[in-house]
């Protein structure tokens, strides 16, 4: 891989800040990315606030700083603008553990079933839905469904379960989940509980059952920074990517933000390994390059963006 000439930080912002003239581009960047990335972005959100912030700009170049499926969605949204990726790895537990031929077979198992999808898939399995959600939609979408249509969730089966008990409604549920939320430890989040008795617990709500119980508030990235600032408590623990910590810093410098511990005391398992593929040298590379981008067949853009139009409309 070609890389960038050796030089200080502020260099290579310098550089990402010409090529963005320059390309007349914008950078989106999810909470999860590193502070850097945040800080350089000319937009940060969620998922749902970042593809409607695709849909809107006017920009010709969309830089995506996120995950593959995010990417994908600015694409479906976007087909004649270049969307750039600064790396193709970056996926996501829950995407790949949702093949479309296996999503496909599900469906075809309950035809009078209407299939409601997490943001978090493939633009094959998004072709295959009937309306995609994200966390901080889902539950204003399922309360939209005629009370007696079954519903597919898919593919996060802890945000289906917690959806379930929402909003009243039995789904059937995909059985995958995201490994970064699965990853806090029940008995350390009780010992920091312990050590900090006035801390809140606020959680993603793809987190496991258990954490979801005892959790003070629950909510999408976004929701979870809005917390905080209305909340009247000085401490939180956070049970989410350790990214989003740093925009909460930011918003309420004068409190704190302690990090949901993983179960494995040596990995960073709390920062999600494909977010995380993102650097800022990477960054300004694919804007140099103008490459690696999204590219998709017309066909199957056609077909995803209906379900994410639907989630728009009724987000
Ligand atoms: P949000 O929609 O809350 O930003 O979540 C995205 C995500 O990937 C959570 O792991
Ligand atoms: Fe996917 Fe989990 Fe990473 Fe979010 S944190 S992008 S759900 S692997």
């Amino acid at each position: 891989m070609q890389s960038v000439k050796k030089g200080s930080k502020d260099d290579l912002k310098d550089q990402i800040n010409e090529l963005r003239k320059e390309l007349n581009a914008v950078i989106l960047a999810h909470y999860y990315q590193e502070a850097e990335i945040q800080d350089i972005a000319d937009f940060v959100g969620d998922s749902l606030e970042l593809a409607r912030k695709a849909k809107s700009t006017s920009a010709d170049v969309i830089v995506f700083a996120g995950v593959n499926f995010m990417a994908e969605t600015a694409k479906i949204l976007n087909p004649d603008k270049l969307v750039l990726l600064p790396d193709l790895e970056a996926g996501c537990s829950l995407a790949e553990g949702c093949p479309a031929n296996d999503f496909k077979a599900f469906r075809e198992k309950y035809p009078d079933h209407l299939a409601i999808t997490y943001i978090n898939c493939s633009a094959e399995v998004k072709a295959l839905s009937d309306i995609i959600c994200t966390s901080s939609s889902a539950e204003k979408i399922i309360n939209q469904i005629p009370i007696d249509k079954p519903i597919l969730f898919s593919p996060d089966r802890n945000l289906g379960r917690y959806l379930s008990q929402k909003t009243g409604r039995e789904m059937l549920l995909w059985n995958g989940s995201c490994h970064v939320h699965e990853s806090f430890s029940e008995q350390k989040i009780i010992d920091l509980r312990l050590k900090y008795p006035e801390a809140k617990l606020i959680s993603h709500p793809e987190c496991e059952e258990p954490i979801l119980m005892f959790s003070h508030f629950i909510g999408s990235t976004s929701k979870l920074l809005s917390y905080v600032q209305e909340d009247s408590s000085v401490q939180y623990i956070v049970a989410t990517e350790a990214g989003i910590i740093h925009q909460m810093k930011k918003a309420a410098p004068e409190k704190e933000f302690i990090p949901a511990p993983p179960e494995n005391d040596v990995c960073s398992c709390n920062e999600c390994p494909y977010m995380r593929l993102n650097t800022m040298e990477k960054l300004y590379l694919c804007m140099k390059n103008e490459y690696p981008s999204i590219t998709m067949d017309e066909e199957l853009r056609k077909k995803a963006l209906i379900p994410i139009e639907k989630m728009l409309a009724m987000s």
